[in-house]
């Protein structure tokens, strides 16, 4: 459009899409970092974005998250013509309930109209308890729907600081740092090569899995988060990126 044109953001989508080498990218004006409601500016795209990929009847996992959750605050009741339900990607992660994927799942139904699932189980299962929980109708169902979501959307956080507001055990902290992890997705923790260093073990969505999702949507900006999405979209060339003027300028400055 004329005003992104004007800003100039245009120009810095173009620049970012083939730095990244991904398949679409949106800039929205600020730096996150600075200013909170940079991430609803997000939200706004993503709801946009959604509206474009779209079709009757879809299955919509969500992340959780800080940007999760202002991205969910943006949905509006013109997706109800979509007919969306709505699911958590993954188990929980350690996170404060507000920025839990079932939360925010919840949350992004009930501003969207559609309807959603969640996904009741414990942030850390044993072997045993998670071999019994998976063959739980109740819960198989719902696993068996995020599975065949098709559209994804999730966060991207900076490693170290997704570590450290999980609570992460301090073992667990250092392998992350020992691996020089970057960037963190859906409890996936990656290297700056965009490859696996660590993983959360819980149910839901497997990396595999997103790769065959035909909507994936990462959101996320901040200058604090470059490195992280540089290195996260070196595995998720299929996916849109949303991110802000000063996660997009500080990838270009690097
Ligand atoms: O799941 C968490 C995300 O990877 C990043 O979280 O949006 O609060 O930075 P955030």
């Amino acid at each position: 459009d004329m005003m992104k044109e004007v800003s100039g953001l245009k120009d810095l989508e173009r620049k970012i899409k083939s730095l990244l080498d991904i398949k679409d990218v949106i800039v929205v004006a600020g730096d996150s970092d600075l200013s909170p409601w940079v991430k609803k500016e997000m939200g706004r795209a993503c709801v946009a974005c959604m509206k474009e990929r779209l079709t009757s009847q879809s299955i919509v996992a969500v992340t959780g998250g800080t940007t999760l959750a202002a991205v969910a605050e943006m949905m509006t009741p013109e997706l109800k013509q979509i007919d969306i339900l709505f699911v958590p990607a993954r188990g929980g992660l350690g996170e404060d309930v507000k920025n839990q994927a079932n939360t925010i799942c919840a949350r992004m139904a009930e501003k969207a109209m559609g309807n959603y699932r969640l996904l009741h189980v414990p942030d850390q299962l044993s072997d045993e308890a998670y071999q019994s929980m998976i063959e739980e109708p109740a819960i198989k169902e719902v696993l068996d729907l995020i599975r065949s979501s098709n559209m994804v959307i999730h966060g991207i956080g900076d490693a170290i600081t997704m570590a450290e507001r999980r609570k992460t055990a301090s073992e667990e902290i250092e392998k992350i740092k020992q691996r020089r992890a970057v960037a963190e997705a859906f409890g996936y923790y990656f290297n700056q090569e965009g490859e696996v260093v660590h993983k959360v073990k819980t149910m839901g969505i497997q990396l595999e899995d997103v790769k065959k999702v035909e909507h994936v949507i990462a959101v996320a900006g901040g200058a604090s988060k470059a490195k992280a999405i540089k290195a996260y979209m070196k595995q998720a060339h299929h996916s849109v990126l949303i991110t802000d003027e000063g996660a997009a300028r500080e990838l270009i400055r690097e």
